[in-house]
């Protein structure tokens, strides 16, 4: 039987599944709002709530993005394989009424995955829906928060419908800061300021999961006059255990980058905390229930330490960085301007201030001057710097205790003068070999071999997208393959032509066929796709007769959708097959895993 709704109960919970914080950012905004209406809140990345307790909620708001190829986010794993037991009863979670955002790309084919199943799962357990799907897209102009808006808009009407406040209270509105005189603290988290001396016993070390490689290699393989800096590194990681250096090709190192000195000195200034930066303290979650301290900040920190290891400064802030920081402006005209940008009229404006030019947090402050942030809000407002992933560019079997990474420096213009970058590249690029040590971790990917090495395979790899069909070359000759086929794609043959003295070994040895498309070497443009037409009945018999392996990695601008389409114009002239067919049967050779991709 269901049970009715208790409308004294005003209890919200928030759920995400984040990859990179902005899943995470929107839910914390989603949560202040229910605050400010009165909810009782709670917040919890789905991996990190009790899921068994999931029967008895009534009020659930989920908000998850999408990673890799239509993927969940690591942090809702756990919960989604929950969800999916078969031993759960269809009605289950009858008690339930939520809403699903999920946040994805429309330029992908598995376009907000995570939550069409997410959303599509639940209703099948009973739960009922409050309102139809939303779908934020970051192809939208205004990017997701051209769909978030009205969609948040329609659910605080419905919410406030069905769970109307009690009498004689009202919603505080949204120009009032809520403080503890008002209602509760706001902030996360309190800073808890320590005396090594008297508090000796709450000094734990910083500890670590990750472990420590050594850099060996940074080396520029693009000329120097070519517009893009892309490094081949080395990692040497022969202290890590057997375990944790064990790797497949396909498989991908996560790094985790730290800001710039300099920058960190600036933003500390710039947030006029510079006296205090290395004084110690805790972080204390200011509701010990429903909160967590994040892993890594449950232990002693220093100000410095926090915005060196944590902090993302460089990144373009959110939208509710904007709104944080006009309650803390001191200026009349910067608070206004600041609430104009958190307006629904303001968004245009804002989009043309923040992201079309990808202004960065420094870049606000210095702009927004008068601001005074409070220290203990500074994790609420600033994103967390997050680790970046790199497909491995060499095989364990040839390069034992090594990583090999090719990474293309993150750097380019846009409307403002001064060139924007990628925190992790940059920092990268500033790394001197023999001297540094960078915390890494290996994780799975998702492209494999095939087990025989008497299968062909096809290799796609334009630009940095080469790293993973290195790894998978080297595999492969090692163990004896010689039915290896290269396509890749750059812009000129003395500028950005990658490992090209490999493959030429390889191709004397007998061990490799290799095609390039030089892109700006003649007039007229030729990609990757142009040459795998040009080899098209190469191209049919390795896939068709001989059940040969295509693997595509790249950028995913257009290449991945143009390669696709080469290979079903392959089809259609090869294999006398009508275009429907060709759709097909490129559909089959995806599920069959015999056509693979990574894309970024
Ligand atoms: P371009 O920069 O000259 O346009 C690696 O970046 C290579 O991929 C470059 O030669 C680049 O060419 C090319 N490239 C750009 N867009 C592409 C697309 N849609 N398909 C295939 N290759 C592409």
């Amino acid at each position: 039987m269901q049970k009715s709704n208790n409308l004294n109960n005003r209890q919200l919970l928030v759920l995400y599944g984040s990859q990179t914080g902005y899943a995470q950012d929107i839910a914390e905004r989603i949560e202040r709002q229910a605050r400010r209406r009165l909810f009782k809140t709670r917040l919890f990345s789905m991996d990190s709530y009790d899921r068994t307790n999931l029967i008895n909620e009534e009020l659930v708001i989920f908000i998850c993005s999408t990673t890799g190829q239509g993927d969940e986010p690591d942090n809702m794993r756990k919960f989604w394989k929950f969800l999916l037991r078969k031993n759960l009863p269809n009605d289950i979670l009858n008690q339930l009424k939520f809403a699903v955002f999920g946040l994805g790309d429309s330029s992908y084919v598995r376009y907000n995955w995570p939550a069409k199943k997410l959303f599509k799962r639940l209703i099948q357990l009973g739960a009922q829906s409050l309102l139809p799907r939303g779908e934020g897209d970051d192809q939208h102009y205004l990017g997701v928060d051209g769909t978030l808006d009205p969609w948040l808009e329609e659910l605080w009407k419905i919410l406030m419908e069905k769970y109307p406040l009690l009498p004689n209270t009202e919603v505080i509105p949204d120009d009032v800061l809520l403080y503890p005189s008002i209602y509760r603290k706001i902030s996360s988290y309190r800073i808890q300021f320590i005396d090594h001396n008297l508090d000796s016993d709450k000094v734990k070390p910083i500890k670590s999961d990750h472990l420590i490689a050594h850099l060996v290699k940074n080396t520029r393989i693009t000329a120097y006059d070519h517009f893009q800096d892309v490094r081949h590194i080395e990692l040497d990681i022969s202290d890590f255990n057997e375990s944790d250096a064990n790797f497949n090709p396909g498989d991908v190192a996560i790094l985790f980058p730290k800001n710039l000195s300099e920058e960190v000195d600036e933003f500390l200034e710039l947030l006029n905390l510079s006296d205090t930066a290395d004084d110690t303290f805790i972080l204390l979650p200011n509701d010990e229930k429903d909160r967590e301290v994040p892993p890594g900040l449950d232990s002693i920190l220093t100000l410095r330490k926090l915005v060196e290891n944590y902090l993302d400064i460089s990144s373009t802030p959110r939208r509710s960085f904007f709104e944080f920081l006009s309650f803390f402006t001191t200026d009349e005209d910067h608070t206004e301007k600041l609430r104009e940008f958190c307006s629904a009229e303001g968004q245009d404006d804002l989009y043309a201030y923040n992201q079309r030019v990808r202004r960065t947090i420094i870049e606000v402050l210095q702009d927004f001057s008068s601001a005074k942030i409070p220290l203990e809000y500074i994790l609420d407002m600033f994103p967390k710097l997050q680790p970046r992933q790199f497909s491995i560019s060499s095989s364990m079997k040839v390069h034992p205790g090594k990583i090999h990474l090719t990474v293309a420096i993150v750097n380019y213009k846009t409307r403002l003068v001064k060139p924007r970058t990628g925190v992790c590249t940059k920092w990268l690029s500033g790394l001197e070999p023999e001297c540094c040590t960078i915390p890494v971790q290996i994780t799975r990917g998702t492209m494999k071999l095939p087990t025989s090495i008497s299968t062909p395979i096809i290799l796609i790899g334009p630009g940095t997208g080469i790293s993973v069909m290195r790894a998978f070359l080297q595999e492969r000759v090692s163990e004896g393959a010689t039915d290896n086929y290269l396509f890749f794609g750059c812009r000129k043959q003395d500028k950005d032509y990658y490992y090209k003295e490999e493959w030429e070994q390889y191709v004397k040895d007998g061990q490799l066929k290799v095609f390039v498309a030089f892109s700006r070497d003649q007039d007229r443009k030729i990609y990757v796709q142009d040459i795998l037409k040009e080899n098209a009945q190469l191209v049919w018999e390795i896939v068709h007769e001989r059940n040969g392996f295509v693997y595509v990695s790249g950028r995913a601008d257009k290449m991945p959708i143009d390669v696709m389409n080469a290979f079903k114009s392959i089809f259609i002239s090869e294999g006398a097959m009508t275009e429907e067919e060709a759709e097909k049967y490129m559909t089959l050779i995806g599920r069959t895993g015999r056509y693979q991709q990574e894309v970024w």
